[in-house]
């Protein structure tokens, strides 16, 4: 492939548009979309299948729209992607939008809102608070003591999230707030388990919880204080047996909805039928008036939104995404595997094979974020953009990742770049055991670019090069420059061992550099941020190593807009073809 032919398929992989499902306001179904360059909400309408962009500026998050407002909330970035956001409204149909209140922007990472009361939790460069909006004007509530407290919903009187509230880095816990009283409370059925994403509806509150063994939904009565677990009508779900419940809601009724959620794909279960959805991964679904509604791709095919008629059990596309042939003709079949690494830890993984590679060929070892996410068999235009332009791919659930139950997840508190450094390096090892791959490089973006800037000074000899994006490489001086948010993460991940930290940097290993580096990084990034980047190139300078970095200016860690994802893209693929194949 030329260098034209990479900048055109990369023009292709990035205007491929995303859709995830919002929720219906006013019979219009909201969803966040790129098609117009930055993620914007969208709306369709239901009768006359109109689409309309509502919003120009570019999204960080939306609020679940509530049943009895025509106004929608969201938050947008105004700090150059520093993640600082201020929280607007639109109005669906009054067709007005605005600031929703004065404030000061915080690093919003949870907002809810109950058609009167907006409240999120905001963090800034040391405290975690959460705020109200009512009546056009901001007041902060409560202050948490630590960074990590997410709110996932509000009704009435009653603010419900979740975070490490106990400081046991295992667990989750459930808060409430009363917002009559001022009363709030900690909750877990167990005390160690993971409680998550509650949902409120008439006092009782809906929530994922491993108390009794496995991630189940269960039900706390705010009024009785009594818990229970939930039992569906239908047996699908049962017989499913998910490991994680990705979104769920309440119904009208008061039976619930769900997307479970095994091996990296999902299905949607209506009181516990299931809906029968295609092969994939679901990122946002509702239930209106008898439908769902619900967006979803694979890794070989893009977002769609689809509605599911759940009298009848038939799904109809509303929103559909063809990829040009360019693209489809090139990407080989999505497997889901399993590995054994250096322990026998059996690790899952997702291989995206290229048709115009050979077998074994050239192959891209990457490594997903979080550390708490995965690669789910999901649309990736990084994966997508890789095997398109002529890499295997192999993308690795190591220790630590989600989807595979809390135990698994938890593999990597007190070790991060440690065993699961390991499953990285076995995923190369794997690749050319099973004929996939006769040479190998790594790549990642966030803590998939921390794990190739430390696989490429402690695993030197397992790549042919390596391209970090957004990565870490000095733990000590990002954990200096983060807020209150990203120090506890930091904290939570590392168990509190902060001896660890210098071993856990590719800064103090930067003389063990053996392959070309490439080196893509926000100039804004606010959750890892570039000094130590800067640091890390001067001395890759002075040993003089061969590096080569690209600075993305204006913007931060999160990539909103299709022009972001094209230059990490570009940028990557350029790399890699000219050092993977010399
Ligand atoms: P992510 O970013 O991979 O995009 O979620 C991260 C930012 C900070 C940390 C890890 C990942 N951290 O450990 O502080």
């Amino acid at each position: 492939m030329r260098y034209s032919e990479v900048v055109e398929l990369v023009e292709l992989i990035a205007s491929v548009p995303t859709y995830t499902v919002v929720g219906v306001s006013c019979g219009k179904l909201l969803y966040l979309s790129n098609a117009a360059g930055g993620l914007n909400l969208w709306s369709i309408d239901l009768v006359s299948g109109g689409r309309e962009r509502l919003t120009d500026e570019v999204i960080h998050s939306v609020a679940k729209p509530s049943k009895t407002s025509s106004i929608t909330i969201y938050t947008s970035d105004v700090s150059a992607g520093r993640e600082l956001q201020k929280v607007f409204y639109v109005d669906v149909v009054a067709r007005e939008k605005g600031l929703l209140a004065y404030m000061e922007p915080v690093r919003i990472i949870g907002i809810a809102y109950d058609g009167e009361t907006v409240a999120f939790s905001g963090v800034s460069k040391n405290d975690a608070s959460i705020y109200l909006i009512r009546g056009g004007s901001l007041e902060k509530v409560f202050t948490f003591s630590k960074g990590r407290a997410f709110v996932t919903d509000v009704s009435k009187n009653t603010v419900v999230g979740f975070g490490t509230l106990l400081d046991d880095p295992r667990s989750y816990e459930l808060f409430i707030l009363n917002l009559g009283t001022g009363d709030f409370k900690v909750y877990t059925p167990r005390s160690g388990a993971i409680n998550k994403n509650p949902v409120i509806k008439d006092g009782r509150v809906l929530f994922e919880t491993n108390y009794l063994g496995k991630n189940r939904l269960a039900i706390l009565d705010l009024d009785v204080g009594e818990l229970s677990t939930l039992d569906f009508t239908y047996l699908d779900y049962v017989k499913y047996d998910p490991v994680e419940h990705l979104m769920y809601d309440w119904l009208e009724d008061g039976r619930v909805w769900v997307v479970g959620k095994k091996n990296g794909r999902t299905e949607m279960f209506v009181d516990g039928k299931a809906l029968g959805l295609p092969s994939g991964y679901v990122n946002g679904a509702c239930v209106h008036e008898g439908k769902a509604y619900l967006s979803m791709s694979n890794l070989r095919s893009p977002w769609r939104i689809l509605e599911a008629d759940l009298a009848t059990g038939s799904l109809r596309v509303l929103i559909d995404n063809d990829l040009p042939e360019e693209i489809s003709g090139r990407l080989g079949d999505a497997e889901f595997t399993k590995y054994k690494s250096f322990d026998d830890l059996e690790v899952p993984a997702y291989i995206v094979e290229s048709r115009i590679a050979t077998k074994p060929g050239p192959t891209v070892v990457y490594v997903h974020g979080g550390p708490w996410w995965e690669v789910p068999d999901m649309w990736s235009p990084f994966i997508a953009g890789l095997a398109a332009s002529g890499f295997h791919v192999i993308a690795p659930n190591f220790r630590g990742s989600t989807g595979y139950g809390e135990e698994f997840r938890s593999l990597d508190i007190g070790d991060p770049g440690g065993g699961d450094l390991e499953d990285v390096v076995y995923a190369a090892c794997y690749a050319k055991a099973v004929g996939l791959a006769d040479r190998v490089a790594i790549t990642g973006y966030s803590y998939g670019g921390f794990m190739t800037f430390l696989a490429t000074v402690k695993k030197p000899n397992a790549w042919v090069c390596g391209v970090a994006g957004a990565g870490i490489t000095d733990w000590e001086l990002m954990r200096e420059l983060s807020d209150a948010y990203f120090k506890h993460f930091i904290d939570m991940l590392f168990a509190g061992k902060r001896e660890l930290f210098k071993d856990r940097s590719a800064v103090n290993f930067a003389e063990n550099l053996k392959v070309p580096l490439g080196i893509i990084h926000p100039q804004n990034d606010s959750r890892t941020p570039l000094l130590p980047i800067l640091n890390y190139l001067t001395k890759l300078w002075e040993l003089g190593k061969i590096f080569e970095v690209h600075i993305l200016p204006g913007i931060g860690h999160a990539l909103l807009r299709r022009e972001d994802v094209a230059k990490v893209l570009l940028y990557t693929i350029d790399f890699l073809r000219r050092h993977i194949c010399s």
